[in-house]
């Protein structure tokens, strides 16, 4: 399974990714990492992994839809089978959605439906959660609204600011995500488009509890 990593910061996702696919936890390989942003963290991961990097900036391409042409373009000279939104910070469009149908995943730092948007801890935290997360989806044309394939929880402590709540919420992504790829490589993933409404998604031979798998 050739993964392409779509990234705009640190990389820690990234990281966690490559790590999985070092310690043979992840049977999949990252075929090139795309950041829309030149000073991403995430690249020097990916040149010290020896993965292929792309920068495209969105500033120049007009609007969202030429911008998704060229990273459709570079996923597929890639011979991209999956592709990984790990911390990019970009709407997509259906220009991409169409091009990897159900092949474009996500993750998010809060238990969707709450929380959706670019500040998912923060105002998790505002609003007084006890419990947060994460979550893996598929991605569709909504911000942050597609089909659920995981989802794993943290405790909110009383003393947490939004970095600690980060970091806590990030370490069980570091988890979840590469468990749900491997679900794609092992081919368990069946999803059912539903014209006109969600789409159901099907892992079979897992059953999940707080995103961690019980054989
Ligand atoms: C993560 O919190 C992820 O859930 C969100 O963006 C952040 C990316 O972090 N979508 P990193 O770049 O993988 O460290």
């Amino acid at each position: 399974m050739n993964l392409g990593v779509l990234i705009s910061g640190n990389g820690s996702n990234l990281g966690a990714i490559l790590d999985a696919i070092a310690e043979k936890r992840l049977d999949a390989r990252v075929a090139v990492v795309l950041s829309n942003m030149a000073g991403a963290g995430g690249l020097a991961r990916a040149s010290k992994a020896g993965v292929p990097r792309v920068v495209l900036s969105h500033r120049d391409f007009e609007g969202r839809a030429a911008f998704d042409a060229e990273v459709v373009r570079v996923l597929r000279e890639h011979d991209v089978d999956l592709v990984v939104l790990a911390g990019f910070m970009r709407i997509v469009t259906s220009v991409l959605l169409d091009a990897f149908p159900s092949r474009v995943v996500n993750i998010h730092p809060a238990l969707l439906p709450s929380f959706a948007g670019t500040h998912g801890q923060r105002d998790a935290l505002a609003y007084g959660v006890r419990i947060s997360g994460c979550t893996v989806h598929l991605v569709d044309t909504g911000t942050d609204t597609g089909p659920i394939l995981a989802q794993a929880a943290v405790a909110v402590a009383p003393d947490d600011d939004e970095a600690a709540l980060r970091q806590r919420i990030l370490a069980r992504e570091h988890e979840l995500l590469p468990t749900v790829l491997q679900w794609f490589a092992e081919g368990r993933v069946d999803v059912e488009p539903s014209p006109g409404a969600r789409s159901r998604v099907i892992v079979r031979g897992v059953r999940t509890a707080f995103g961690l798998a019980i054989e």
